[in-house]
């Protein structure tokens, strides 16, 4: 059961929290600062609710203290005295929510379960350790999720036979990787890794750089060239984006393959080739096969095992670990010291809809690297450099407030501005651009708000 600690003097309310939360978290009671400072340090606490008035003391002092001694503590202020301004100053001291008195326990509740998650997310953030990340940089490949584990397990049993592997996913999926990784774990591993990208050689040169040429077999052969198959002898040949081979050559290398044999453009003497074949695409093999535009037999010869590499959408667990790895790689590659990373920028991370996969993840992670200011990474980073449009889609319309029936439209309107408001890192004028209000309507609640809040002082 998680551990929530509330801070006040006012024992009624205390009692009346306790209560309502007793069976979902173990709840501990402080009614002053030295009390709360003992459960705090003792127990693991994943939330604090602390009551800014608490008799003679301040609040903030015991606030202050806690976050020196945990400066990841999520605490959720409670205070009679609400001003935004004063409260909008807690937050960006690194308060994780705060609330008015009387407090609605509904949205206590919300704000608490959602304080939890965002300890456990830091719990996660700093995991890794100076030997697993010896141990990660050795394998290159990172992943808690149960389709990488089972990915790894397979790499294991096959890296040292010569079964042709098939390696299907989206692009930035890690195809690449995993190819790389089957040749570096395998017996092979000492001679040659080559990677080709069918894709990227143009039809009528595919077949030279695979097979090599004689001297005078075209205009242009100057000198014999030897081609890919006879380079990877003993080693392996990666080929990538074999969905874009053309039909003609795909007939070559099926008889290459075939009979591990091949002949240079213009001999006419055959050379026999030991070379494990790895093939990748991103495209669907089987429906090109259906469009005649895929050779059947070499489907099934390149696909003896096939790995699958899942989106990264598919694997949400992966996300923490490999934001990690990159802050990590990044941070020594660029030479920059990051000292914190806020839950904000890896729940933002989480949120983002990577559709460029691990790919998109790391040029997001190497970019805020390269232009964060100062040494702590906060969602901002991210935030900064993806266009508003985008971002209001993507971000702000995923975060939630609760709202319960019953309540006053125009106590819905507030929440909305004022949560918006500080998505929006406190600028009137992008709040007011989401909303779709203008400058000054936005202007005029905000001051409304902070008078109403003043007279309930
Ligand atoms: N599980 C992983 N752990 C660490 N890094 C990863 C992982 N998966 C992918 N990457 C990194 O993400 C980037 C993209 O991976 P990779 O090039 O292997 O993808 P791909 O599927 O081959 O993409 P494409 O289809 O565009 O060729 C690389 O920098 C790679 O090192
Ligand atoms: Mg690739």
């Amino acid at each position: 059961m998680e551990k929530i600690l509330i801070v006040d003097d006012d024992e009624p309310i205390v009692e009346s929290l306790k209560f309502a939360f007793k069976n979902q978290y173990k709840v501990y009671l402080a009614y002053n600062s030295e009390e709360a400072l003992e459960h705090y340090t003792n127990n693991e606490i994943s939330v604090t609710i602390l009551d800014l008035k608490l008799g003679n003391e301040d609040g903030m002092e015991l606030y202050s203290k806690i976050k020196d001694m945990n400066p990841e503590a999520v605490v959720i202020i409670v205070t009679a005295y609400g001003t935004i301004k004063s409260s909008i100053e807690a937050i960006r001291s690194g308060v994780f929510h705060y609330l008015t008195k009387p407090i609605d326990i509904k949205e206590l509740e919300f704000l608490i379960a959602k304080g939890a998650e965002v300890n456990n997310l830091y719990k996660q953030i700093n995991f890794l350790s100076a030997e697993s990340r010896e141990k990660y940089i050795k394998d290159g490949i990172i992943g808690e999720s149960g389709s990488i584990k089972s990915i790894l397990n397979t790499i294991e049993k096959i890296k040292d036979i010569d079964s042709k592997v098939l390696i299907t996913g989206e692009s930035g999926t890690g195809k690449s990787l995993i190819a790389k990784a089957i040749h570096r774990q395998g017996n092979r591993r000492h001679k040659k890794f080559y990677a080709i990208n069918c894709a990227a050689i143009p039809k009528d040169l595919l077949e030279s750089e695979l097979f090599g040429y004689k001297k005078g077999a075209f205009t242009g052969a100057l000198t014999d060239k030897k081609g890919y198959f006879e380079l990877a002898h003993g080693g392996t040949l990666f080929l990538d984006e074999i969905g874009d081979m053309d039909l003609g050559m795909q007939g070559k290398l099926l008889q290459a393959i075939q009979e591990n044999v091949i002949t240079p453009i213009g001999s006419e003497e055959p050379i026999v080739v030991d070379v494990r074949i790895i093939t990748a695409t991103n495209r669907d093999l089987l429906n090109l096969v259906k469009e005649e535009r895929f050779r059947e037999d070499l489907y099934y010869r390149l696909n003896v095992i096939n790995i699958h590499m899942p989106a990264l959408r598919d694997r949400p667990e992966d996300i923490v670990p490999l934001t990690n790895y990159f802050i990590y790689k990044y941070s020594r590659l660029l030479n920059k010291e990051i000292k914190k990373i806020e839950y904000d920028f890896i729940e933002t991370l989480e949120k983002y809809e990577l559709n460029g996969n691990v790919r998109e993840l790391e040029n997001l992670v190497e970019r805020a690297i390269a232009l964060v200011e100062g040494d702590v990474l906060t969602k901002k980073d991210i935030l900064s450099h993806i266009n508003k449009d985008e971002k209001s889609e993507t971000f702000i319309n995923k975060k939630l407030i609760p709202i319960f029936v019953g309540q006053t439209l125009e106590n819905i309107e507030k929440k909305v501005i004022e949560s918006t408001y500080m998505e929006c890192n406190y600028n009137q004028r992008e709040t007011a651009k989401i909303l779709g209000i203008t400058d000054r309507t936005i202007r005029n609640k905000l001051k409304k708000y902070i008078e109403q809040n003043d007279k309930n002082q």
